[in-house]
């Protein structure tokens, strides 16, 4: 399949590993690059830029194929050493950047300059039009399906990738939701050029994670996941769990007077011990709606050719037949 995004990128087909916070590290990011889409390092997940950069070398002796890096911009008072990730994603050769968060604006002409390629992920339109007006080669438009951050807007995909293509003159991929060969025929039936996906990779055998998780999103529904941090205005769809439960009770009793510290037991530091060691009731960690069709753990490979022919016989059959 051809499309602006496999045109710009690369890459054979038109599905993007999203940058996942301990869960983006070089086995996944090459798995998902040498299945013929594009992997994607999660920068901050790497401690230092030194240990970026050892990351990225290792992606780079596991696939031959374009990979990303990830570079998630959050409000913090100690921001981390964000010059010195952008020195190591250029010095690593790495052609193409995946940004979140906050306005990239500041770093776009020293990536530039290097001939990267920067999609910009958002959550609403206006945000998606300001990437394109600053310069982003792309964008991955993420609805309020998604698992992670979606905003304080509250649009699903079924609006937004529409009003995403009225808009913008950029390709962009279509995020959150997004599963199997009907996510990516829908997805390019509303204007996207093809898609992104979170926790659909986590349930891969190449996602490094403890295997709790990916039996945690085989057992999950599409009922499973709750926003939290509502009231901090940095809405997170996460799995539930107990220690949701008990978020989501603090932030009911506590309202408007809410602080992050108030919750910082159930947030904070917990992506190591859910990831790494399995332990499910550790935290809130993101989680997609998504979960409700994952069903299996499949290769990386497995996974995207099943997609790719799935939307073939989607497009040539039963969309055809219509006609
Ligand atoms: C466990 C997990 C961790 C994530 N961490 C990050 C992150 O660090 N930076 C980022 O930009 N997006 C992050 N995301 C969002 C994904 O890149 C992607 O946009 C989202 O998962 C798409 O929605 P889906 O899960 O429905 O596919 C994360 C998502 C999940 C599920």
């Amino acid at each position: 399949m051809k499309t602006r995004i496999t045109e710009l990128f690369g890459i054979q087909h038109p599905i993007i590993q999203g940058g996942m916070h301990y869960v983006g590290f070089a086995e996944l990011a090459s798995a998902v690059s040498n299945a013929g889409g594009l992997g994607i390092i999660t920068g901050l997940t790497q401690r230092s830029p030194e240990l970026l950069a050892k990351e990225i070398a290792r992606c780079r002796e596991l696939t031959d194929k374009p990979f990303g890096v990830n570079l998630t911009f959050l409000p913090a008072v100690t921001p981390p050493d964000y010059p010195g990730y952008v020195r190591a994603i250029i010095e690593g050769g790495v052609k193409i950047v995946e940004t979140a968060g906050n306005n990239p604006q500041k770093w776009l002409p020293a990536l530039r300059e290097h001939g990267i390629k920067v999609i910009h992920k958002c959550t609403s339109v206006r945000h998606a039009l300001k990437a394109e007006a600053i310069g982003c080669d792309a964008v991955s438009v993420d609805g309020f399906e998604c698992g992670g951050h979606p905003g304080e807007d509250d649009i699903p995909n079924m609006i937004l990738l529409p009003r995403a293509a009225e808009a913008l003159k950029i390709p962009f991929v279509a995020s959150g939701g997004m599963a199997d060969g009907r996510s990516l025929v829908a997805a390019l039936a509303l204007g996207a050029e093809g898609m992104n996906m979170g926790t659909r990779f986590i349930a891969t055998k190449e996602a490094p994670v403890h295997e709790h998780v990916k039996e945690a999103l085989v057992a999950a529904t599409e009922l499973d996941t709750r926003l939290i941090m509502r009231p901090l205005r940095n809405t997170e769809r996460v799995l539930k769990n107990g220690a949701v439960e008990r978020l989501l009770q603090k932030e009911r009793s506590l309202g408007a007077e809410i602080k992050f510290d108030d919750i910082a037991a159930e947030v904070a530091g917990v992506y190591p011990a859910v990831m790494q060691r399995g332990e499910m009731e550790a935290g809130a960690w993101s989680c997609g709606m998504v979960a409700g069709l994952i069903n299996d753990v499949p290769t990386c490979k497995e996974l995207i050719d099943r997609i790719m022919t799935q939307a073939e016989e989607l497009i040539r059959g039963r969309l055809a037949r219509f006609l």
